[in-house]
């Protein structure tokens, strides 16, 4: 098993990766002292692996309860949220319980959102079962819901007791979903690790068949980025800003075209090969950088190209209600080189409407 330190001081904790690490009930239940837990999952993830949890709380004799959300992004809202503070209340939770979130990042948004408010902060524990959570999500506190006029708006930084990445559950998901979660991975070679990024480019094959060493070395290498990060900039003050490379253009397109018609990865994916573009276009990332970053993202299963239906005047809109807006003014996270980021308003309007322009140009 590989064991990963996120570094936070008295609310650091440990991320845990292998495979078959809900078979380990003690890794779980060491973190639940006060032996009162509930588990939130939804109607997809609760089937396959609740009963691997339960069957653990039970052994160390805790008082539990589950709460089922219904699955998928749409249902990432404060409404849906409060079947969370209902099952917590009917089931007279105190402050002393411990909520295990257990699903993607959508479960483990909404689950660590819930711990942060209910009786204004418990503890949780992470369990993702997707890769897009278990390379992203789950690590690093970042906790809410989306509100319909813009993605993640409404949260706050919350941090788990640990994390526990069983890399078997990636088994039953989806093709489309493991695609998704490989758009996190790539945005690690690009914002900070070169190196990484050409093994992603040798290994992006393999990453696609579920080779499970190239699978285990790519989760590790981005939890490993992640911690770093989130150790240097909890709150997102700065380098922090960097893991939103394609966000914002992404954010935009999960938004616009309705919560769930694209993954976050796909949008992510697409909106990093907009920021690559825009960085080409503003002379700071060469041609041939370019065409990698786009080539592997291609490779990976993800789109490289908007919906056509969208415009640059949606696009513009929704962007202006990204949380790096400071002052009125768009920030950007755009790229110098492969594995070299910057978050940067140094950019004329005019050229990101061009780019905008461009890029619904070349997709219609
Ligand atoms: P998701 O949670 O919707 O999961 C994707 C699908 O896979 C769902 O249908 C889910 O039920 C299913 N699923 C989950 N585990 C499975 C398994 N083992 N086998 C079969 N099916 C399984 O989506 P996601 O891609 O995991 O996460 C996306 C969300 O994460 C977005 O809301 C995004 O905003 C958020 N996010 C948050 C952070 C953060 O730092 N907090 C970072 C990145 C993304
Ligand atoms: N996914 C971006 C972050 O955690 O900051």
């Amino acid at each position: 098993m590989a064991t990963l330190d996120l570094d936070l001081g008295e609310r650091g904790y440990p991320i845990h990766i292998d495979a078959g690490l809900l078979d380990k009930p003690e890794l779980l239940t060491r973190h639940i002292p006060d032996k009162t837990a509930l588990v939130v999952s939804n109607t997809t993830v609760a089937p396959l692996y609740l009963a691997r949890v339960t069957s653990a709380l039970d052994e160390a004799g805790i008082r539990y309860a589950t709460t089922i959300l219904p699955d998928g992004e749409q249902y990432k809202t404060l409404e849906v949220l409060n079947q969370v503070f209902t099952g917590l209340l009917e089931n007279r939770f105190g402050r002393d319980v411990c909520l295990i979130a257990l699903g993607g990042g959508v479960v483990g948004d909404m689950c660590g959102f819930a711990a942060a408010s209910y009786q204004r902060g418990v503890g949780f524990i992470q369990i993702p079962t997707t890769l897009l959570a278990q390379v992203d999500s789950s690590v690093g506190g970042k906790t809410g819901v989306n509100h319909p006029l813009g993605k993640n708006m409404i949260g706050a930084f919350h941090q788990p007791r640990c994390v526990i990445i069983d890399t078997d559950t990636l088994n039953t998901l989806e093709d489309r979903q493991l695609n998704a979660g490989l758009a996190e991975i790539i945005k690690y070679g690009l914002i900070i690790d070169r190196p990484f990024f050409g093994w992603l480019e040798e290994h992006i094959d393999a990453l696609r068949r579920r080779d499970k060493q190239a699978l285990a070395y790519a989760i590790e290498r981005s939890c490993a980025i992640k911690a770093d990060v989130v150790a240097a900039d909890e709150r997102e003050k700065g380098q922090r800003a960097l893991l939103n490379l394609g966000h914002t253009f992404g954010h935009a397109i999960e938004t616009a075209t309705g919560y769930g018609a694209w993954l976050h990865g796909e949008a992510v994916g697409c909106g990093m090969v907009m920021a690559a573009s825009l960085s080409n276009r503003l002379g700071w990332l060469d041609d041939e950088s370019l065409e990698r970053s786009r080539d592997l993202i291609q490779r990976a299963g993800l789109p490289v190209a908007p919906p056509p239906e969208m415009t640059a005047r949606q696009f513009r809109d929704l962007m202006a209600v990204d949380k790096k807006v400071q002052q009125g003014a768009l920030r950007l996270v755009l790229l110098r080189q492969i594995g070299e980021a910057l978050v940067t308003s140094e950019f004329d309007d005019s050229q990101l409407q061009a780019e905008l322009e461009a890029r619904l140009a070349a997709s219609g």
